[in-house]
């Protein structure tokens, strides 16, 4: 989603139009403004692009020096006019825009409900604009303080109420959010680019800080009420480089939000004690998981791939037969699907049309269909039974990065979830894997800060023409995804392989020089790996192993180079272990000066089988 504000003394509703149009690279389902006008607080909003809101304001204009705005990225209920922001009280004194999720926010509602609290969308915005409203008793900075201080979950929020016009409140907390400095006028926005054509001076806001803006002056907080001081930050970037928040490109950036990727996408779904599992969105019964007999998860690209590593998880954790297929085989294999198959679709958009019609095809056999999908309200969200969301956030890069690893995500917790109803696992075990997954978003931050090693690894690789990646288990799920985003991006063929299978045809490929990537993550399988390293190694390769940090030293003495991820549980490496050979794609395609973001022949959603 996206935020902008303005409050200053020219008329908003451009400047918040303007603004809207610059996050329009983030993707949107819907836009909304609110004003403070001479009649009072005054929103107008609409499903459908910016446009469609633009031709509403031609209708019925807002016009004021305040207001905040908003394009939406549905999270909580699906794209429509009522569930677009602003959203305002029932007094319609209060309005708010917002980013994140709140996750108590039935709870809240339900006790604002019983207060006397009408709501009119399905959002858990609406709920902040009432509990501010109902926390309100004549100063607005206090009621938002205080309303935040209920809210769990990630947030940056925008607020406006009537009673105090001249004052344009602002909070962080896990979600981003910048404010702009100008001259007699000032700014928010959820990103630099929606402020950068009037100001390149900013204060950068972090976790738990909010700010109070008035024409002439910011004063900055905690949410605790201290007041703080920040340096001002000086935008030097352009428009371009702004909307990569600095990034080369979106894929380096997309690479970097998978910590908040894995945080959002978890949020929630692990229960605060750590020992159980969340997931009212499956809409399943402990019967009806019961019931499941079989499980085909059925998808396209990095999302199938994804699907390999949730085949081996959901066995692993729930002991119940899996298999994954490709969304284009899988409708004309005539396959066995029985109203006791659950059929799990992963697509990032939501859109692709093979997806969509195995999607149909299982459900008319009579299969409940769960879709793991990141756009809340794409077709695949709304013809499935039931939907569980990766919160990744938009994906802009071709190359799938952040998606592929937070479907991974959303595989642990089905996984998890399917164990716990059906007794597979304990609550010991239960809560050992949830606190790996938890500690998952901090030892990607370690792996994302040794990039440069990956960088001169990647640079030697781009002069060669051809490579393998090995792996067993579910090293080598990973692997084939490592050797589709090298291909997709740098143009080098690659082949993935189960490092067993090599010496039964490929190795007849392999000649002096030859460069391999060796997954070695899975402990009891490490050896027989370090074998078939060598069978490599014997005909001339030059290996590049990912292993864990307590098998380097020993994986080390049979490989030419190595990388170490953080160890973590078996079953949760490829989480980690994708992140190098995300790396390594993008720093070879890099050298080789190909188009990162859209690579030839390829598009982001194929919408045609
Ligand atoms: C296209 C993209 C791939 C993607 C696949 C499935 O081919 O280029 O990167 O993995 O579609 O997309 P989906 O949106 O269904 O995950």
């Amino acid at each position: 989603c996206g935020i902008v504000g303005y409050i200053g003394g020219r008329d908003s509703k451009a400047i918040l139009i303007e603004g809207l149009k610059k996050l329009e690279y983030r993707g949107y389902d819907s836009a909304g403004i609110a004003v403070y006008t001479a009649d009072g607080l005054e929103v107008r909003k609409s499903k459908g692009r910016l446009a469609v809101l633009e031709e509403k304001l031609s209708d019925e204009p807002l016009h004021g020096s305040v207001g905040i705005g908003h394009t939406r990225w549905a999270t909580h209920g699906k794209p429509s006019d009522l569930n677009s922001h602003p959203h305002t009280d029932n007094s319609s004194k209060f309005s708010v825009v917002h980013n994140g999720i709140i996750e108590n926010y039935l709870e809240l509602r339900e006790e604002l409900a019983i207060a006397g609290h009408r709501f009119v969308s399905e959002t858990d915005t609406e709920v902040i604009s009432h509990l501010i409203a109902s926390e309100y008793d004549g100063d607005i900075v206090a009621a938002v303080q205080r309303a935040v201080g209920r809210m769990r979950g990630a947030f940056a929020l925008g607020v406006l109420t009537e009673y105090e016009p001249d004052r344009l409140v602002a909070v962080r907390y896990a979600s981003p959010l910048v404010i702009g400095i100008g001259q007699g006028e000032n700014y928010i926005g959820s990103d630099i680019p929606a402020i950068l054509e009037h100001t390149r001076d900013v204060y950068i806001l972090d976790d738990g800080e909010m700010a109070v803006l008035t024409r002439d002056a910011v004063e900055l907080l905690t949410i605790g009420g201290d007041v703080i001081s920040k340096e001002i930050f000086h935008v030097d970037w352009d428009l371009i480089t702004a909307e990569k928040a600095g990034y080369d490109h979106f894929m380096l950036k997309e690479i970097y939000e998978q910590p908040k990727a894995y945080r959002d996408t978890m949020m929630g779904r692990i229960a605060e004690d750590g020992r159980s599992i969340q997931l009212s969105e499956l809409g399943m019964t402990q019967e009806q998981v019961k019931e499941i007999r079989r499980i085909h998860i059925v998808a396209c690209g990095t999302a199938y791939h994804a699907g390999l590593v949730g085949k081996s998880v959901i066995e692993q954790l729930a002991r119940i037969p899996v298999e994954t297929d490709v969304a284009s085989e899988y409708r004309y294999r005539n396959p066995i699907i029985t109203p006791d198959t659950l059929v799990i679709v992963v697509s990032q958009s939501g859109e692709t049309a093979d997806t969509l019609a195995a999607l149909r095809e299982a459900r008319r056999c009579g299969a409940r269909v769960l879709a793991i999908t990141n756009v809340v309200g794409s077709s695949v969200a709304r013809e499935a039974d039931a939907v569980l969301t990766t919160w990744a956030g938009p994906e802009i890069a071709v190359a799938s990065t952040k998606a592929y690893s937070s479907q991974l995500i959303a595989f642990y917790l089905v996984g998890l979830y399917l164990a716990q109803e059906l007794g597979t696992r304990d609550e010991a075990a239960i809560a050992e894997v949830a606190s790996a997954l938890l500690a998952l978003p901090e030892q990607v931050e370690s792996l994302l800060a040794q990039a440069d090693a990956l960088k001169a690894i990647a640079e030697k690789l781009a002069r060669h023409n051809s490579l393998f990646f090995i792996g067993r288990g579910l090293d080598f799920a990973v692997a084939q995804e490592g050797s589709l985003k090298l291909k997709e991006i740098s143009y080098i063929h690659s082949e993935a392989y189960p490092a067993g299978e090599l010496k039964h045809g490929t190795l007849a490929l392999i000649e002096e020089g030859t460069p391999a990537i060796a997954l070695v993550t899975q402990e009891e399988l490490a050896e027989k790996t370090l074998s078939n390293i060598k069978e490599m190694k014997a005909r001339g390769a030059h290996v590049l192993a990912v292993t864990n940090e307590s098998n380097l030293q020993e994986v080390a003495k049979s490989v030419d180079e190595q990388f170490a991820i953080p160890n973590t549980l078996p079953i949760l490496t490829p989480a980690l272990s994708v992140v190098p050979l995300q790396l390594v794609a993008y720093y070879a395609s890099l050298a080789l000066g190909h188009d990162v973001d859209k690579p030839r022949n390829l598009a982001k959603s194929v919408t045609v089988e």
